[in-house]
């Protein structure tokens, strides 16, 4: 009998090297700010076409005169249906204004955002109702989304088991992890019926180990639900294992310097050196960014 020995070979790691996409520019489309599509209430998605998420040449100013603040600068950016885009900039460069125009709570002052399909928004405090258990902090959502009450609790455990924690659907928040209530909030978001994500640094306050298994499900449920997802922030590790595409920001105000593909593939490792890789390429051009705004 031939036993098959094994024989350790060098094999060279492929890292691939964060792809630079040209960043666009459309000097020529009409500034018109068009409002988001009302949209049903309803879980039979009506088939749209066109990109999620358009956001051409938009401009944000907060208050008037000598005190007011550029905070985004003719920002132009398609995310299409399905795609996973991260945002990354150092602190106060505009993202969490970004995510706010897109989800509708605040107007650009030039420019136009398009939004197709309905927007849920996800922060890094999970905001849950501290006297609701967590089935209960879900529950509220798909009432206020217009569920009947006769489906609403079984809806409601099915998203508490979509984010594995139904040992603990009837915890309140304060018996709950961090980790644990950002997946509450994740469930309250999917209740929203939500075809589009939007996650303001989510795992922000959340531990390395809690973050990466909370990576692992998002990952998994942004598949499962086909949602486009964007995703706010400054871990630029995170970003490249989360993201199909690192859109970065300029410091203040908020301009589109670069974007990097991330030619991965799925289910990724974030200590995998294809991540480190392509976080290393983003990370030298956000430092050139940083210093050339503190210069
Ligand atoms: N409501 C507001 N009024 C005035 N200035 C604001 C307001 N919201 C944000 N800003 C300013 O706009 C800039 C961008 O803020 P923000 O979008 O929160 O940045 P980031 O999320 O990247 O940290 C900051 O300088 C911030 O101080
Ligand atoms: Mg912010």
């Amino acid at each position: 009998m031939v036993v098959p020995i094994a024989v350790p070979i060098a094999v060279p790691i492929a890292v691939p090297i964060a792809v630079p996409i040209p960043v666009q520019s459309n000097r020529d489309r009409p500034a018109i700010v068009l409002a988001a599509p009302a949209c049903e209430m309803r879980s039979t998605r009506p088939a749209v076409s066109g990109p999620a998420v358009e956001l051409g040449d938009v401009t944000k100013v907060y208050g008037a005169g000598a005190s007011a603040v550029l905070a985004l600068d003719r920002v132009l950016l398609t995310v299409e249906r399905g795609e996973f885009v991260c945002i990354v900039g150092a602190s106060g460069c505009g993202k969490s204004t970004l995510l706010s125009l897109v989800a509708g709570l605040d107007q650009p002052s030039a420019g136009s955002v398009q939004v197709r399909g309905r927007t849920a928004l996800m922060f890094q405090e999970s905001a849950l109702l501290p006297w609701r258990t967590a089935v209960g902090n879900v529950e509220l959502a798909l009432k206020l989304n217009g569920v009947a009450r006769a489906v609403r609790r079984a809806r409601a455990l099915e998203l508490v088991a979509l984010v594995r924690l139904s040992e603990f659907a009837d915890k309140r928040p304060h018996e709950l992890s961090g980790g644990m209530r950002q997946r509450v909030a994740l469930a309250r978001a999917l209740a929203q019926d939500a075809e589009i994500l939007l996650m303001d640094e989510p795992f922000g306050a959340l531990d390395a180990i809690t973050r990466d298994v909370l990576h692992d499900e998002i990952e998994r449920i942004a598949a499962e639900r086909a949602l486009t997802v964007l995703f706010v922030t400054h871990n630029v590790r995170e970003a490249a294992r989360l993201g199909d595409r690192i859109v970065l920001l300029s410091s203040r105000p908020g301009r589109i310097v670069d974007e990097f593909g991330v030619p991965v593939e799925r289910p990724r490792r974030i200590e995998s050196p294809e991540i480190a890789g392509i976080a290393a390429s983003v990370t030298v051009r956000l430092r050139e960014e940083v210093r050339r705004h503190a210069s």
